[in-house]
């Protein structure tokens, strides 16, 4: 097998993602083709929008006062008085389960002398103030105060803690502190339908990690939202992934969308070199499958059959065997591909039946980021819903590698997270109006975020 790299081909050069589409196995459904592909220009974006604190501050004033951003999974509440502390740039709201099906977002600040009331989730039938012993209902209403007659002010007046709104998707649970923004029915279209099939809402978290990185968010966040870093950062999918022939979809001003083919060779190689056993082989290498493959056990590629509609086929059987579901008639593309969805601002979702990946990404500063990653399962057919993973919080120097349970999955997101400290100190390095500039094409979700995201600084 040669992977060496030859001159780089663009999309026009190689199978598109719909080609690859029109030679699997079975038809996909209809959204999983070309979306739009808006022409939003070719302008850089300064550094300083990565660097600036008084850039970061407009952020903090004018995006994360007014957006919406998925605050906690309603799997992590199941029960009446279940709550999360969900922290986002000094501010911080409690979200509780106040009834079965209610989910409300109040301030987590005491109405007294402000100390914050919880600062970490768990179960409670009333918040207690820690300082003075002030008390609040679990659905925010006013309930002790064992000072009451030294404060003739607050007679008579609903001293019930603020509220943030809240709404919820597909077992997530979203929050918004502006009471004018847009419902998020508004934004979220077309997801909804687009994810149907996959009932995120019936899943569970399987593997919950957070980890802190020293670079701002959308360098972070932008990480993710192209393949074409896999030429440098992941060559260990050069014989099996298109990358540089992705397919990337913008939506709306808040939804995006990037497809990559499972089971294809790079447009970067060389073509020829490759047999479909090569690339079946590169694929079982690279998910850590190495005994197999270098003993011979692992499946083999029939002859005139695809790597890729092998690979396809075992992951039927494989998520059969795991869930009791039923696979055979689903598409090799859900069967294989990394199907991500993005809804602005900090969300990342993976579509499909094989792995469905969620991402997040929040400032800290400037120049810190907390991304949290986790590994939505479906719930077994026949069993009850499994309880969903504690979280695991890694340090800046921990490796991703040593997650059990994260597979290959972890020595990947360790070659893109060597690159974040050095991003955000190369911005730096090149000053305030450093043009930082995206492919037309291939970067274009990331320029899309920008866009968004001045339309939100404007006001
Ligand atoms: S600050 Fe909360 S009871 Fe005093
Ligand atoms: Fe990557």
């Amino acid at each position: 097998m040669n992977l060496d790299i030859r001159p780089q081909a663009d999309r026009c050069n190689d199978l598109s993602y719909e080609d690859i589409l029109n030679l699997d196995t079975r038809p996909v459904p209809a959204y999983l083709r070309q979306g739009p592909v808006p022409d939003i220009g070719t302008d850089p974006v300064p550094a300083g929008n990565y660097t600036d604190p008084a850039f970061f501050q407009q952020e903090v004033d004018k995006l994360w006062s007014r957006c919406w951003q998925m605050a906690c999974r309603e799997e992590d509440i199941p029960n009446v008085g279940d709550y999360v502390v969900y922290d986002m740039v000094g501010k911080s709201y409690l979200i509780v389960r106040t009834a079965p099906d209610t989910i409300k977002a109040l301030l987590n600040v005491c109405l007294h002398r402000g100390r914050k009331l919880a600062t970490q989730g768990g179960c409670k039938s009333r918040f207690r103030c820690m300082f003075h012993g002030f008390e609040w209902n679990i659905d925010g209403s006013f309930k002790h105060n064992p000072m009451a007659w030294d404060f003739p002010q607050w007679e008579g007046q609903d001293m019930r803690l603020p509220e943030a709104r809240v709404a919820r998707w597909g077992g997530f649970v979203f929050v918004n502190f502006d009471p004018e923004a847009k419902p998020l029915d508004d934004i979220i279209h077309p997801i909804p339908e687009h994810f149907a099939r996959y009932d995120l809402a019936n899943m569970y978290t399987a593997l919950h990690i957070a980890k802190t990185f020293p670079a701002n968010w959308k360098a972070v966040a932008e990480a993710f939202m192209e393949s074409h870093h896999s030429i440098t950062t992941h060559p260990q999918f050069m014989a099996f992934l298109g990358d540089a022939n992705s397919q990337y979809d913008v939506f709306s001003p808040y939804v995006s969308r990037q497809f990559s083919a499972m089971g294809v060779p790079s447009p970067f190689v060389d073509k020829s070199q490759l047999s479909e056993s090569d690339i079946w082989a590169a694929m079982l290498r690279s998910s850590g499958r190495v005994r197999e493959w270098e003993q011979g056990e692992g499946p083999t590629v029939p002859e005139g059959v695809r790597a890729r509609a092998c690979a396809a086929e075992q992951q039927r059987h494989a998520l059969a065997a795991q869930d009791g579901e039923d696979y055979s008639d689903i598409s090799d593309a859900e069967m294989l591909d990394p199907l991500l969805y993005n809804l602005w601002p900090n969300l990342s979702v993976w579509a499909g039946f094989s792995l469905n990946l969620v991402y997040r990404w929040r400032p800290v500063d400037v120049d810190t980021a907390i991304m949290d990653v986790r590994v939505l399962k479906r719930v077994p057919k026949n069993g009850p819903r499994p309880r969903p993973a504690p979280l695991q919080v890694l340090g800046v120097d921990e490796p991703c590698a040593t997650v059990e349970g994260l597979g290959s999955l972890g020595g990947v997101f360790d070659q893109d997270m060597a690159n974040l400290p050095y991003v955000q100190q190369g911005l730096k390095a090149g000053g305030r109006d450093f043009p930082v500039h995206f492919g037309k094409y291939s970067e274009l979700r990331i320029r899309q975020l920008h866009r968004t995201l001045a339309d939100f600084m404007a006001g």
